[in-house]
């Protein structure tokens, strides 16, 4: 499950780091299959635990400055978010990760920030501090 331009939220930073999330779940689904499986889908999950913490501080950041309604239960489903993330990347030390739940991370991506994610986009327009949107 992969990137569209449908999960455009037109604010271009949250745009691209959105987009490295997709490229590191790419590179994940290579990894599952690669000779050197296992330390190279550890390390993928890794970086993506390392990005995708610094996307959720951003988006959190910006929901809390433009005073989102929505922000706890934003925050909630990215905590869920994290706590899966971590104890797939704690399994894949002992483990082999299956393409299943490489996939689930995919899935979660594509259904929150379509939903989820978007749904902040008009409050966080009507402010000024985010800027440049997508040309
Ligand atoms: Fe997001
Ligand atoms: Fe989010």
């Amino acid at each position: 499950m992969g990137w569209t331009d449908n999960l455009l939220t037109g604010i271009h930073e949250i745009d691209q780091q959105h987009q490295v999330l997709f490229d590191v779940v790419a590179r994940l689904e290579q990894a599952v299959t690669s000779d050197d499986k296992w330390s190279a889908v550890h390390f993928a999950l890794v970086e993506l635990n390392s990005f995708v913490n610094v996307h959720f501080a951003v988006e959190e950041a910006l929901m809390r400055l433009h005073g989102y309604p929505d922000l706890e239960a934003h925050i909630a489903a990215h905590r869920a978010f994290s706590v899966d993330l971590v104890e797939i990347k704690q399994h894949s030390i002992r483990k082999d990760v299956s393409s299943e739940m490489l996939n689930m991370l995919g899935s979660w991506l594509v259904s929150h920030i379509g939903v989820v994610d978007k749904a902040y986009v008009p409050y966080l327009r009507a402010g000024k501090i985010v800027t440049t949107p997508r040309s």
